[in-house]
């Protein structure tokens, strides 16, 4: 009898008992909205965006509803007007080529390496097609941002980093969301912090800071922020800068504070599992495991591998065979998007000519989650099954 892995892999770890109470705290206040703070009080969300901003190292940080909220709100707070070009990775996530959308832009996709990251040459290739990139860490592989930065200050190009998948990441030394003119994170459920939904965006730029904090609701109320420029900043943009409302809730505030606060050993636990998944994998005939830079630290709450060049029957009886014995994994080669899988050709709202060189390695990407509630022995076991599956595939192709 072959072994079966029982494991749920979008079960994620109950909120810790210290943001429960914070957030019990909350509901027995009833003063659920940012603003509505008693006498003396700042809230749960200005308190939570004093901490984030510290943590980080920026000057200026706002809490949002979501990642993808962030994202717009970045592109329009550096000044993207409708019509105009954003670049953006060819492997990513809707949300993404999505929040371009959203502001009238139009996505210049960029193809994706084997190591899964923005290709270098395709960018600086493209680079006089935008004056704005926004760069997709997507499942937390990083690229070389010294040269990325070096690419894009030489062409003038404005980044934000969508930091969905790599809060607590870092290259060379410095954080994820810290290269660019503004870094983008998501607390959504399946990231590295958990409120069900929520975003937070970052960044040293007082003007940015300021029209990112009116857009998002803030009414005249901006002096409550506490990680805020100052009000002589507010005075050259408050009337100009539209609201378009998408506020954090003290709630969701509250349940995040005490989650920021573990999230280096959070990563320590991602990284323990993704390593013996990896390990497992590794040497699998047929299968590329990616490799990660030593100038890159990653959290590893997902692991990707390539079956490069495997025709589209071997890898979906792959992916079959390993869905019988327990184990999900997600292709991103499938002609229509699945579940949170999509490709650029599926966003067809965009005039994208093909990628070659992306159409390939997008046909050869398995993911995977690795949640915090496996263990390691779960890891183990998941990585022995997609070995015996992917090998058993590749010898009878
Ligand atoms: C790469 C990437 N960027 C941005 C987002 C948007 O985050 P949210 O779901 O918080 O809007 C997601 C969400 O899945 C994502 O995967």
């Amino acid at each position: 009898m072959s072994e079966k892995f029982t494991g749920s892999f979008t079960q994620q770890e109950p909120i810790p008992e210290v943001a429960i109470e914070a957030a019990l705290a909350v509901l027995r206040s009833g003063r659920l909205h940012r603003y509505n703070v008693a006498e003396g009080e700042a809230g749960e969300t200005a308190l939570l965006e004093q901490e984030f901003a510290a943590q980080m190292g920026a000057k200026y940080c706002l809490a949002v509803a979501s990642g993808g909220y962030a994202l717009a709100t970045s592109l329009r707070a550096v000044g993207v007007k409708p019509g105009d070009k954003v670049l953006t990775n060819a492997f990513t996530l809707a949300p993404v080529p999505g929040s371009i959308a959203s502001v009238g832009a139009e996505p210049v996709f960029v193809e994706v390496t084997e190591d899964l990251t923005i290709d270098l040459e395709d960018l600086a290739a493209k680079a006089d097609q935008a004056k704005v990139l926004m760069l997709s860490h997507m499942r937390g592989h990083l690229c070389d941002m010294d040269r990325l930065m070096e690419i894009c200050d030489a062409a003038g190009i404005t980044v934000i980093e969508d930091c969905a998948h790599t809060m607590g990441a870092s290259w060379n030394g410095v954080l994820s969301g810290r290269h660019g003119a503004v870094g983008c994170y998501s607390c959504q459920t399946y990231k590295h912090v958990n409120s069900g939904e929520g975003g937070l965006l970052i960044t040293d730029d007082e003007e940015i800071a300021a029209r990112a904090i009116m857009m998002s609701g803030s009414y005249m109320l901006y002096g409550r922020h506490l990680a805020a420029p100052g009000p002589e900043v507010f005075e050259r943009v408050k009337y100009e800068t539209p609201n378009i409302s998408g506020r954090m809730d003290n709630l969701r505030a509250a349940i995040l504070r005490p989650q920021l606060r573990d999230l280096d050993t959070q990563v320590q636990r991602w990284n323990d599992r993704y390593r013996a998944v990896e390990e497992g994998l590794r040497g699998t005939p047929g299968l590329t495991v990616v490799a990660r830079p030593a100038r890159e630290v990653y959290v590893g709450s997902s692991i990707q591998f390539l079956l490069l060049d495997w025709s589209e029957e071997a890898v979906q009886e792959a992916v079959r065979r390993c869905s019988a014995r327990g184990v999900e994994l997600k292709w991103f080669g499938t002609p229509e998007p699945v579940a949170f899988t999509s490709r650029y050709d599926s966003w067809r709202y965009a005039d994208t000519p093909r990628l070659p060189q992306s159409d390939r390695i997008l046909a050869g990407i398995i993911d995977m989650r690795v949640p915090l509630t496996f263990s390691l022995e779960d890891c183990a076991q998941i990585a022995r099954i997609i070995r015996a599956e992917v090998s058993a595939v590749y010898q009878s192709a």
